[in-house]
């Protein structure tokens, strides 16, 4: 019997929805990225007013964040909560409205960034209006979670909706404070904060946007698709709970590695420093907890590739997580500060954690939401999985030698104290590593669309196995 006959209960309508529109905004989001990248290395490349550079970035992040990343985490949160709560989601029309009033915010957002309507602060860019429609589809995420939570079967609430909770529950609040702004007209605000002040929330709002949107929610997932895929227990439920609030209670203080040598008063630097020395502890517990829940399983690796998928992207969390504290540290960051270092870190964190994590979720939740028995075709996966592993290793590789290469060159000093070499010199550079990047970024989008296509089929086959069952069951009733 299939998984969704075998509990008709389940809303996986909304699941179904957001686990497409994840791959869909995926193949948007890496699509731009790539063309952002490719016009670093030839700017003119369709650079009209509206799809230069500068108008084009910010919506690449908004889109790959929050459109793919936000729309994995909608569909694997709804159906990690239902399952583990054995209920179903509280306040169907509220989930109605959290699918369809993310897509608006995604369009609007598709409509106003090329156009440039800005609020100017990094992952924040959306105007007052939109801003208010997103704190409307939050609180009723957030709702429609608790509210689940609260109708449970179960007598415990399993671990990875405890890191979907924190994820949600942060996520309104960051969003809120951060939005505080006064309208001068409808596409037009200011906001509250000035000055120095400004950038300690904006980054206290950027760095936990990294926290609890781009790790604790995919630790959510991690928690449930892990140990499910490797059929196997997580290794330790006691170090989950451990690994839980030491990563809440240390994050919230960690934003201000974002503005060393900056305007900020130097001991709020030090402590945003020390705290992000300390995050490395709860980081790596977590990551440790996860590779270890496939004691027992290692050989399944050889055979599933979704498996290599969430087992890989735990590699890159606790890789980013390792050199995260790194640059976090006042005199690395000298160094690293605004070269392609960051951004480096960044896509060690993007695709290979974030993005990995989700595809494999996906890859283990969409059949089962589509009540066959899996996805169309595995070596297709098998196929997505290596190139998502090479693009993300050259994409990489080729930022950490720009980035350390960049920071040497700003720095160098002739005996008589000008720079040995002028900005131009170190942009001039930096041309291979950037074309590097496209070709590492073309082949991770690519296999997107490998994704695409499988995740086609399998809905057909869904289609012609429901018209089967339609069919057969008359007959089974007449005879
Ligand atoms: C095919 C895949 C991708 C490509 C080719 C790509 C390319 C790029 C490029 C060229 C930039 C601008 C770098 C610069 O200003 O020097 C960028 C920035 C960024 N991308 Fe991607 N990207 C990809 C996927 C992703 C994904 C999946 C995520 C997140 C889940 C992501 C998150 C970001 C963020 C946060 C920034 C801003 C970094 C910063 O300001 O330091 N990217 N990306
Ligand atoms: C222990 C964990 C981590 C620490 C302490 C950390 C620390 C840092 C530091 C020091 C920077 C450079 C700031 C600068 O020079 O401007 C940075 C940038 C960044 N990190 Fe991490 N990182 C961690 C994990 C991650 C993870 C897992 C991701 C997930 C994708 C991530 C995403 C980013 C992004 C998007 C930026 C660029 C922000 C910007 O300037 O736009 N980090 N991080």
């Amino acid at each position: 019997m299939s998984i969704a006959a075998e509990h008709p209960a389940y809303d996986y309508r909304t699941v179904r929805q957001f686990a497409i529109m994840s791959v869909v905004w995926g193949i948007v989001g890496m699509g731009l990225g790539v063309l952002i990248a490719a016009q670093l290395v030839w700017p003119d490349l369709l650079a009209s007013q509206f799809s230069h550079f500068g108008r084009l970035r910010p919506l690449h992040t908004n889109a790959v964040i929050f459109a793919f990343g936000g729309c994995a985490l909608f569909a694997t949160s709804y159906y990690v909560v239902q399952r583990t709560c054995q209920t179903p989601l509280a306040f169907p029309a509220l989930v109605r409205f959290t699918f369809w009033g993310w897509q608006l915010v995604i369009l609007a957002a598709a409509i106003t960034l090329p156009l440039g309507f800005t609020s100017s602060h990094e992952y924040a860019e959306l105007e007052w209006p939109i801003d208010i429609l997103i704190a409307a589809v939050w609180i009723s995420y957030l709702t429609v979670f608790l509210g689940t939570i609260a109708k449970r079967k179960t007598p415990h609430i399993y671990v990875a909706n405890w890191f979907f909770a924190a994820f949600i529950l942060v996520i309104a609040v960051l969003h809120i404070v951060n939005s505080a702004q006064i309208p001068v007209s409808l596409f037009k605000s200011y906001y509250v904060y000035s000055g120095a002040m400004d950038a300690m929330v904006q980054w206290w709002y950027g760095h936990n946007a990294v926290g609890f949107f781009l790790t604790a929610g995919f630790l959510g997932m991690m928690y449930y698709f892990v140990p499910k895929q490797a059929g196997r227990p997580v290794y330790s439920y006691r170090l989950s709970i451990v690994h839980f609030w030491a990563l809440i209670a240390t994050y919230m203080w960690a934003g201000a590695h974002h503005l060393h040598y900056s305007a900020l008063p130097d001991w709020a630097q030090s402590v945003g420093m020390v705290m992000s020395i300390i995050l490395l502890a709860p980081s790596w517990g977590g990551m440790i907890n996860g590779v270890m829940t496939l004691s027992g399983a290692w050989h399944k690796l050889r055979t599933d590739p979704i498996l290599r998928f969430l087992v890989v992207s735990l590699s890159f969390y606790g890789m980013s997580t390792f050199e995260g504290p790194m640059m976090s540290i006042k005199t690395v960051n000298a160094l690293s500060h605004n070269t392609d270092w960051t951004i480096g870190h960044v896509h060690s964190g993007a695709l290979g954690w974030v993005a990995m994590v989700s595809i494999g979720s996906l890859y283990h939740l969409i059949p089962k939401v589509l009540g066959i028995a899996q996805m169309y075709s595995t070596r297709l996966i098998n196929l997505h999985f290596w190139m998502a592993t090479i693009g993300t290793v050259l994409y990489i590789a080729a930022m950490w030698v720009n980035g350390i290469m960049q920071g040497l060159m700003w720095r160098a000093v002739n005996a008589d104290g000008t720079l040995t070499y002028s900005f131009i010199d170190s942009v001039e550079a930096s041309y291979p590593g950037w074309i590097v990047r496209v070709i590492g970024g073309a082949i991770f989008f690519s296999g997107m669309l490998v994704m695409m296509y499988n995740v086609y089929q399998t809905v057909q086959e869904a289609k012609r196995q429901d018209a089967i069952r339609d069919t057969s069951l008359p007959e089974a009733a007449t005879a």
